[in-house]
């Protein structure tokens, strides 16, 4: 199996900066070049000065580079390189999704695949109709790069009856191809070279690559894992407090959480919001498995507490909540400084979402609040399902609160560390999980853990179930 779990190499490197060729700090170079025919404009007077243009340095991003590959060897016409790096020095600093490689495996080996969070089972008729009428009423075009406009009604909308904020859609809504594209576009639109953004780990894996990409420097904040069945995730306040300075641009939060299935209390977020307040600190809040909550537990979003309107991102989508996640529809709600922000980068990474399955989107967000009660009790069914089958095979389970994974320390099997026992997990019993390693900055920390998804159907669970019995605890390899 490709091993890319020694994850975020640049997150160790306290001196990371990303530089451009010149030496110079991306967001230097960036700064005022939203206008690419302006900075156009700009070299060819330059051009026109110098007389002619510099062959060694491209003068414009409009002008295609002189590729090396363009040359053939004179002798049998093979391109000469030039031995030069082609590759960003950024990517060097993260490996690809763990999850995502965790699926492919399954694939592979023919396993049950409890690894990546998507639901195997229909989306709701209602929803799947709308983007069907969509299309074919030919809404098959861009939509507004920032969202169609009935989407962003509607997300306006539910925020004020799910949080009750006021939200304006023509200027705080951008609609983006998933959350994860809405997490990037903040990402990029509020960090410097050099800030620093504060992460609860375990932590959702993007939150790494998205930081590094953006040029800031993440800063980890343990959470720790429950110590009986019926205790929480938790962390250490004065831990928290010392992840903030002068440095710090934003804090990233996920709740309810992925992979700890944790929903942060009110008493914790407001101890968040004095921090962002006393550090002037953004929060940029993924609210994701807002509908996913277990034993009476409620969610509350960072943006409705006092202070923290102004400070707030709140990024939320389709994909979990109306089981389409290969539709790739999230949103990032901000005051309009932010919002317009965002729309830039949002509008030159991917110009607008899937158009008609934003209209579908808008009649999602319409569902009846019966839908959401039954979407939360359909999830603690399979919970309740999947949480006996693991405890029975040699798993501590850590009881999600909230969200479709459980965490488990998977000490009593033995294994040298969780790559292995996925390995052996997805190999030889036909289950495949997530490494906890790739939720940790240093793998040491997930290295006795390893998280399931379940959001599947009963008999994908009850086959899990019957292939997991075949564990061995205290097997080693
Ligand atoms: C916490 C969290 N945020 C974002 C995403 C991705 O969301 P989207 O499909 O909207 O990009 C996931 C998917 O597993 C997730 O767990």
């Amino acid at each position: 199996m490709n091993v890319p779990y020694a994850l975020l190499v640049g997150m160790r490197d306290p001196s990371l900066r990303l530089k451009n060729g010149s030496g110079q700090d991306d967001s230097v170079v960036c700064r005022g070049c939203a206008s690419l025919p302006a900075m156009a404009d700009r070299t060819s007077t330059k051009r026109k000065r110098a007389g002619k243009t510099p062959v060694s340095r491209r003068s414009s991003p409009l002008e295609p580079p002189k590729s090396p590959l363009l040359a053939k060897d004179a002798r049998n016409g093979a391109p000469i390189t030039s031995g030069k790096h082609f590759l960003s020095d950024k990517v060097g600093h993260f490996t690809e999704s763990v999850i995502r490689e965790m699926t492919r495996q399954a694939m592979l080996h023919g396993a049950v695949n409890l690894a990546q969070g998507f639901p195997d089972f229909p989306a709701p008729a209602e929803v799947k109709q709308a983007a069907q009428r969509a299309v074919a009423a030919d809404v098959n075009q861009y939509a507004i790069t920032w969202g169609a406009k009935d989407l962003r009604n509607a997300i306006a909308r539910q925020m004020g009856v799910w949080q009750g904020i006021t939200v304006d859609p023509e200027k705080e809504i951008t609609v983006c191809c998933g959350s994860t594209e809405a997490m990037i576009s903040t990402l990029l639109a509020v960090c410097n070279a050099g800030d620093e953004v504060v992460i609860f780990e375990p932590f959702y894996e993007n939150y790494g690559p998205d930081s590094v990409l953006s040029g800031a420097k993440p800063k980890f904040v343990k959470l720790r894992p429950p110590k009986d069945d019926g205790g929480e995730w938790t962390f250490d306040e004065k831990e928290l407090r010392r992840a903030f300075d002068k440095h710090t641009k934003a804090i990233i939060l996920n709740t309810p959480n992925n992979p700890t299935g944790k929903v942060f209390t009110r008493r914790e977020l407001e101890l968040i919001r004095d921090l962002c307040v006393e550090f002037d600190v953004l929060a940029i809040t993924d609210e994701i498995y807002e509908h996913i909550l277990y034993e009476g537990t409620e969610h509350i979003s960072i943006v409705s507490l006092e202070g923290m309107r102004e400070r707030t991102v709140t990024i939320n989508g389709m994909s979990k909540t109306y089981s389409v996640t290969g539709w790739r529809v999230g949103w990032a709600v901000a005051p309009e400084k932010i919002t317009n922000a965002i729309r830039k980068v949002h509008d030159f990474l991917t110009v607008g979402a899937p158009a008609p399955l934003q209209e579908a989107g808008a009649a999602a967000l319409s569902l009846p609040a019966e839908y959401y009660a039954n979407l939360a009790k359909g999830y603690r069914v399979r919970r309740d399902h999947l949480m006996p089958a693991l405890t029975a095979a040699g798993f501590q389970c850590f009881r999600p609160r909230g969200a479709y994974y459980v965490m488990t320390d998977i000490s009593a099997f033995g294994y040298k560390d969780d790559v292995a026992f996925a390995k052996y997990l997805v190999q030889e019993i036909g289950v495949a999980c997530v490494p906890g390693s790739s939720f940790y900055r240093d793998p040491r920390d997930g290295a006795k853990q390893v998280r399931f998804a379940f959001c599947k159907k009963p008999e994908t669970l009850d086959e899990a179930a019957r292939r997991l019995a075949k564990l061995r605890v205290g097997a080693t390899a």
